[in-house]
């Protein structure tokens, strides 16, 4: 199975520049699995509510949305991407799974980070497990969490116990940690994971905040398949087998699962 992660700066509040952005850096390329940053479609640092209104978009139906049912049909693939999505007065930092017959899954962001909590209201949607299928690669269970939800290792294990082979993490990280410890959320899961990170600096109302690239998929065993730079934009595809998130050994006598001690854990 193809899967990817794209990596590049969304203008902010510019939708149309973001979609351009993405139909350049996917032109001519073949993948079943493509996850895209966090708020790709509207940037990130946002000073009032006017800003946030303008950039945000209900879930079908606005442009951005349309574009990745568009994109996912001529690809015939999957497109796992972040979005702002507008709800009645709600504000949500949220991603889609858009599927090649146009079907979409919503996941809103859980664990909000520092001023998102300004803005967005924390999801509500919790941790699902979806299926995707092709006569290409068969049937693949896939999960989606966004950016700071990482630091939760409830997050990765929810989805990994309800059957995720694949973790999306759409992301727009700050922080230095993330790309280090998806290492660890891969393999004490025994999943793959793509993280999809936005490169450039955000400077707005007084605030400036660098984002630091370096997107990353992992394997079940630790093994780094992809590190982007922490600058450029970029489209990584590599070949993975996801049969092989399916095995939860860690070594031949310990399996990740089933040797977890329950009665002994109060969370
Ligand atoms: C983040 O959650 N965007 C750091």
């Amino acid at each position: 199975m193809l899967a990817g992660c794209l990596q590049f700066k969304p203008e902010f509040c510019d939708v149309n520049a973001n979609i351009s952005k993405i139909r350049g850096l996917l032109k001519d390329k073949k993948f079943d699995l493509m996850v895209m940053p966090e708020l790709a479609n509207s940037g990130y640092l946002f000073s009032t509510v006017d800003e946030l209104k303008k950039a945000s978009e209900e879930i079908p139906g606005g442009p951005f949305c349309s574009a990745l049912i568009e994109i996912a049909a001529a690809f015939d693939a999957y497109i796992v991407s972040g979005i702002c999505e507008r709800a009645g007065d709600s504000y949500y930092n949220s991603s889609i799974l858009v599927s090649p017959d146009g079907k979409i899954e919503l996941y809103r962001k859980t664990h909000l980070f520092y001023d998102e909590k300004k803005w967005f209201s924390p999801g509500d949607t919790g941790f699902d497990v979806y299926e995707i299928n092709s006569p290409d690669f068969g049937r693949v269970k896939l999960g989606i969490m966004v950016c700071f939800d990482w630091i939760f290792p409830e997050s990765a294990r929810t989805l990994a116990l309800k059957g995720a082979q694949i973790i999306c993490h759409p992301s727009n990280l700050v922080l230095q940690y993330c790309q280090k410890a998806m290492f660890t959320r891969a393999v004490e899961n025994r999943v793959f994971t793509i993280t999809a990170n936005r490169t450039g600096t955000d400077s707005n109302g007084g605030k400036e905040l660098r984002f630091t690239g370096e997107s990353v998929i992992v394997d079940p065993k630790g093994n780094y398949l992809f590190r982007g730079s922490d600058s450029g934009d970029e489209c990584a595809i590599v070949n993975i087998d996801p049969a092989l998130a399916l095995d939860k050994h860690a070594t031949e006598l310990n399996d990740v699962f089933l040797d977890r001690r329950t009665e002994l854990y109060s969370l």
